[in-house]
């Protein structure tokens, strides 16, 4: 541990929808720390290679992508409920990472090898500096192994589609229940049987099954862990 009062380096994974976000960046304010949702890093990818319309099926072309693209993940600049600010080609392109067509192709380029070790590569020389939470799907298990907490935030496929569903209804958006759902159960289909670094708790991770609390609990819960690790 690089502090001698609160864990440096959270873990914090998961599946789709569960939460991890809207926790990890509570956490990390509450302590100071750096908030990083690696997730925006396999979103931007996948934007860039849509933007630029290439073939999402040729691996070597999108790992050359994740080698080389330029993307400033940088504090938020505007009070409009974005974590950071997301910067390609000078754009601010942060709600980009949100769009649909994002949504449902960045599965099948995180699952790409070469992708994940160019990603992962910066996420745990980042991570290594410490005070820092950080996001994703295999912190605990690939990125940062030596992290000084884990957290695996799990929920039913059927909980995350209503929250997810919630959430946009009351952003005034359009939303089917039903649709979300097999998008759900679709992601953590991908996410969990990829050949690299798939979905699944560390051995030492600290499992949370948030069906039956709401955010706040679940704060409260990971706070209490975290002040006394
Ligand atoms: O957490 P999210 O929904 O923003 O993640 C987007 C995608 O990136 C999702 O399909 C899983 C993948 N991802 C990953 O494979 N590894 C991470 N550390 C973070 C995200």
């Amino acid at each position: 541990m690089t502090n001698n009062i609160h864990p440096s380096i959270i873990a914090l994974d998961g599946p789709a929808a569960s939460g991890k976000s809207t926790l990890g960046r509570r956490l990390a304010d509450s302590l100071g720390y750096l908030f990083f949702d690696t997730g925006i890093m396999y979103r931007a990818i996948t934007w860039i290679a849509l933007q630029r319309d290439l073939d999402l099926r040729d691996e070597s072309l999108i790992t050359i992508l994740a080698q080389t693209a330029q993307i400033d993940i940088c504090p938020p600049s505007k009070d409009d409920g974005r974590a950071c600010d997301v910067v390609i080609a000078e754009k601010d392109v942060t709600w980009d990472m949100r769009d649909g067509n994002v949504e449902a192709n960045v599965s099948v380029v995180s699952a790409y090898a070469g992708v994940r070790r160019a990603l992962s590569e910066q996420q745990r020389r980042i991570g290594l500096r410490g005070k820092v939470v950080m996001v994703g799907r295999d912190i605990g298990t690939v990125v940062l192994p030596e992290a000084d907490i884990k957290i695996y935030l799990d929920a039913s496929a059927e909980e995350r589609a209503k929250r997810r569903y919630d959430e946009l209804i009351a952003r005034g958006e359009q939303a089917d229940y039903d649709e979300i759902l097999s998008k759900v159960i679709e992601r953590d289909r991908i996410d969990s049987t990829r050949a690299v670094a798939p979905l699944r708790p560390a051995d030492d991770a600290v499992i949370i099954d948030s069906d039956k609390m709401d955010a706040d609990q679940v704060f409260g819960l990971v706070l209490k862990l975290c002040l006394a690790a």
